[in-house]
């Protein structure tokens, strides 16, 4: 099952969470909260990297600044396969330990 997370945090918002849905519904057939045998969408809350907004998330791998044209390699990219996606466009992906790393941060502010 790919898990596409898509945040919904104020920077986000601001840069493009609603451009990056239409994107992934367009692409997958589904919206934020549904799920098919293969794919599940959500919304999720800050994942940590606002000063890099857009962000979305596919299982693991969160990839930043995310452009429209981008979405489609980054869905097509496997956690086993992450350099199909690689250093294009937007070329910063973190992994879940950095992104536990970024939110532990944020929480002793
Ligand atoms: S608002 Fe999206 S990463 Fe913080």
């Amino acid at each position: 099952m790919k898990k596409i997370c898509i945040c919904t945090g104020r920077s986000c918002k601001t840069f493009g969470t609603r451009r990056l849905t239409k994107k992934v519904k367009k692409l997958t057939g589904l919206a934020p909260g549904q799920k098919s045998d293969s794919i599940q969408v959500e919304h999720v809350e800050c994942l940590g990297f606002c000063s890099s907004a857009p962000n979305m998330q596919v299982n693991d791998t969160t990839h930043n600044n995310v452009q429209d044209d981008d979405v489609k390699k980054i869905i097509n990219t496997s956690d086993d396969n992450p350099e199909t996606y690689g250093e294009e466009r937007t070329g910063q992906k973190h992994n879940a330990e950095e992104i536990m790393d970024a939110n532990n941060f944020l929480g002793d502010l």
